[in-house]
This record gives structure tokens, C-alpha cells and sequence, in this order.
């Protein structure tokens, strides 16, 4: 079977809402910013893209000027509807009709594949009259529904009960709960056994970072320390899914902050999900992300500089900050180590990779770190790269 990866894009700025950073949105998109967005995720290995979709709004022309990007390209998109919003059936079934002869549309085992965020209040019979209405009309799809309400392990078996209609499931959930702890793959693995015997895929999602800041709609932070490694590791080693959905547009852009180091990292990983095993590095890279009213689970984070060192053979990385200096020896492929920012500091942090006694590498972060007086908090975490 195929190992595919998507992203997600939102076509609408509120569809974003659900996502981590507020990352831009397609409202202003002309075909050549969706060629550009294309042309970055294929040079990473990106599939294709799941167009988050809000409404039955301008979103239509921006999907036209999708498609057009993505058949000249040779990539894929998916729907993934935002069922927090209010939909009718028809506007659904005109939209997911109107492309689905295009190349672009991604197709699973020959039908379309169709995703959303939410929808489970919608009920079973709204989502088993979608299908039949688009059988009608001559469309086979395979409905795969992030319904985020399920989460709980245990509820996995009253999903595929109470929805008889879907043929598969995403997992939305790629980052832990409000917890200081790290996130396991135990939804993973009961919705993935849980939808195991329909046709449908198992969509599992990995992100980098959660943080949230929407004035009023919801600020907050959860425990990602190094969750952009070991959330990959889990998708690589333990879960397997079918496809990978790469959460909010962080590896692309974010506002401001530079996320192109966590490009490679999702570059090297995306290899080594689609091949099954860990690709050749070819030059050793270490990276540095620095996290920046306190929102929800401020507490989490630790005030640190954590270093994702990809390298080709056994090295020495050194990590500084102010008085702060941490070694920590790192093999062939990914690991990551960190250094905790001292009590009053106001310094760049500093990150070398050295390998037999010389060193290879090093670099001065860009970012200053602040302790004192900081009037607003940025949970957005900077990260930079150094490579041979
Ligand atoms: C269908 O696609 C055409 C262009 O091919 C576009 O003009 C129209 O707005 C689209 N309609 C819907 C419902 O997506
Ligand atoms: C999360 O896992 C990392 C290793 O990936 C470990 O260093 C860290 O202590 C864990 N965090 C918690 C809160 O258990
Ligand atoms: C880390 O390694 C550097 C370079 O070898 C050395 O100068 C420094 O003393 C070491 N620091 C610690 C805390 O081990």
C-alpha cells in the first residue's frame, strides 16, 4: 500500500481557527501563491493538500485556482469540511461533484476521498444520505471524518457502531491534552484497529507545535517540546498509517517566524514513511526552536533551546545560552537534546555540532531570549538551522 502524506490548508480564515498558529489563509491566494505552496510541499515530498473548508463562500474560486495549480503540477487535494460551520448537503455534494473528474482529485482505491474537521452532531443518517446522494450522481467516495469528540481509546468501537457510513478515520489529535506529559499512541492505535476492517484509510496527524492565541477564542500552549520528533517517530515506527496529515501550515510558514528548519525535518521523515526505513543524511543539520495574560498550560513548556540534530555520523553537540552550556553526543540520524535558559538571560542561544574534535558547524540563533518584563507572551517558538 502507498504511504501518502497530506497538508492542510485552510481555505477559509476561520477554518483555521482549528488549527495551531494562525498561519495565512487562501481569501487573497491567486493561482501562482497555490503554485508556490505546491511546488514547496512537492520538493519535501508532500502529497497533496487537505483543503479545510468553512463555507460555501469565496472558497469556490480559490478551490478553482487550487486545481488548476495542483493539474499543472501533478498533485492532489482532498476536501476536508469544517463541520463546525453550517453546511448544507447540496452546497457538500456540488463541491465535492464539481472536481471529480480532475486528476487533482485524490483518489482512494478509485473513489474520492473525503475528509473534515468535526461533524460528528451532523448524525449518521446526514452523513449516509452525503454518500448516497453523490452515488447518484454517479461519485463513489470514501468518507474518512476527523470527528474530534473521539478521542478516548475505549470510544473506538462505538465510532464504527454509531457511524455505519464512514469508511475510514483521521485522528486529529497530534498533540497532548492539557497535560504536561507527552502524547502516546493509544488513539492511534484503537481507531486505527477500529476502522482496520473497512475500506477506508487510517489519517493520522503530526504536528510541530500547538499554541493558540485568539484573543478571547482560546490562548493556549500545549506540551511540544519535542513533539515534532517524537510524534514523526511514532508515525514511522509504531503506527504505520496510511496516510500522514501534516496540522496547521507550520512546516511552510507561520506568521513571521521562519519554521523552514522543521521543513527538513518533515522532509527527512516523510522519506522515511514512504520507504519504510530511515533515509541517508547527507549533511548534518542541527536546528533550534526557542518557545517565546500567560495562556492555558504556560507552565508546560520548558524554558529551554532544544537542538533536532540530523546528522551522518556520531557527533558531539554542544548547546549554549547565557551561562548555560550542555554536550550531549548524537549518532547517525535524529536526536534531540536541549539546554535550559538560565535564571536572568538575555542572550542568543548558540548551537554547534562538532565531530572529531574540530568543529562543523555552529551558529548564533537570531532571536533574542527575554525573561524580563515580557508585557505580551509568544508561545510561537523560533527555529532556526545550521547545516555543513
Ligand atoms: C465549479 O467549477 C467552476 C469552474 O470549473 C466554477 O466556476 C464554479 O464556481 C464551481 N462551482 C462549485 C459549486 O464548486
Ligand atoms: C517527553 O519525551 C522526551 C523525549 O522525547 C523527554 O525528554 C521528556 O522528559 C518527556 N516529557 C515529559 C513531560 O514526560
Ligand atoms: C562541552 O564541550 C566543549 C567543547 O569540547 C567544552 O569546552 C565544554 O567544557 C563542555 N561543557 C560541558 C558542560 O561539558
Amino acid at each position: 500500500m502507498q504511504k501518502l502524506t497530506f497538508l492542510s490548508l485552510a481555505c477559509a480564515a476561520l477554518a483555521q481557527v482549528t488549527n495551531a498558529q494562525i498561519a495565512p489563509n487562501s481569501y487573497s491566494y491567486a493561482e501562482s501563491d497555490w503554485t508556490n505552496d505546491i511546488t514547496t510541499a512537492q520538493s519535501i515530498g508532500i502529497d497533496g493538500f487537505a483543503l479545510n473548508i468553512a463555507a460555501n463562500d469565496y472558497e469556490v474560486d480559490r478551490i478553482v485556482d487550487a486545481y488548476a495549480a495542483a493539474e499543472s503540477l501533478g498533485f492532489k487535494l482532498l476536501y476536508s469540511f469544517d463541520m463546525t460551520y453550517t453546511w448544507q448537503q447540496s452546497d457538500m455534494v456540488n463541491i465535492v461533484a464539481n472536481h471529480s473528474s480532475s486528476p487533482s482529485t485524490f483518489l482512494w482505491k478509485d473513489t474520492i476521498l473525503v475528509s473534515t474537521y468535526s461533524g460528528e452532531s451532523y448524525g449518521e443518517d446526514f452523513w449516509a444520505s452525503f454518500k448516497s446522494t453523490l452515488q447518484s450522481q454517479g461519485i463513489d467516495i470514501t468518507l474518512a471524518p476527523a470527528f474530534t469528540t473521539y478521542r478516548d481509546p475505549s470510544d473506538a468501537t462505538s465510532l464504527v457502531s454509531t457511524f455505519p457510513s464512514i469508511d475510514g478515520f483521521f485522528n486529529w489529535w497530534s498533540w497532548p491534552a492539557d497535560v504536561d506529559a507527552n502524547l502516546t499512541t493509544a488513539t492511534d492505535l484503537a481507531y486505527q484497529a477500529a476502522v482496520s476492517s473497512l475500506s477506508g484509510p487510517y489519517i493520522m496527524s503530526v504536528s510541530p507545535w500547538q499554541f493558540k492565541n485568539l484573543d478571547g477564542a482560546g490562548d493556549w500552549v500545549e506540551y511540544s517540546d519535542t513533539l515534532w520528533n517524537y510524534r514523526w517517530q511514532q508515525a514511522v515506527n509504531d503506527v504505520k498509517p496510511d496516510i500522514v496529515y501534516l496540522g496547521t501550515q507550520a512546516p511552510l510558514y507561520v506568521d513571521g517566524f521562519v519554521h523552514a528548519a522543521w521543513r527538513d525535518v518533515a522532509q527527512y521523515y516523510i522519506s522515511w514513511f514512504k520507504t519504510g526505513s530511515a533515509p541517508t543524511i547527507t549533511k548534518d543539520e542541527p536546528s533550534i526552536a526557542v518557545p517565546g495574560s500567560l495562556p492555558r498550560n504556560a507552565a508546560y513548556p520548558e524554558d529551554a533551546v532544544f537542538a533536532l540534530a540530523m546528522l551522518k555520523d556520531t557527533a558531539t553537540i554542544t548547546l549554549a545560552i547565557g551561562s548555560n552550556t550542555v554536550n550531549f553526543t548524537a549518532g547517525a540520524g535524529v536526536t534531540m537534546g536541549s539546554v535550559p535558559f538560565p535564571q536572568r538571560i538575555h542572550k542568543s542561544p548558540i548551537s554547534q555540532s562538532a565531530g572529531t574534535g574540530t568543529t562543523v558547524v555552529d551558529t548564533h540563533g537570531s532571536m533574542y531570549v527575554n525573561q524580563n518584563g515580557c508585557t505580551y507572551y509568544n508561545f510561537n517558538p523560533f527555529v532556526g538551522s545550521v547545516s555543513e
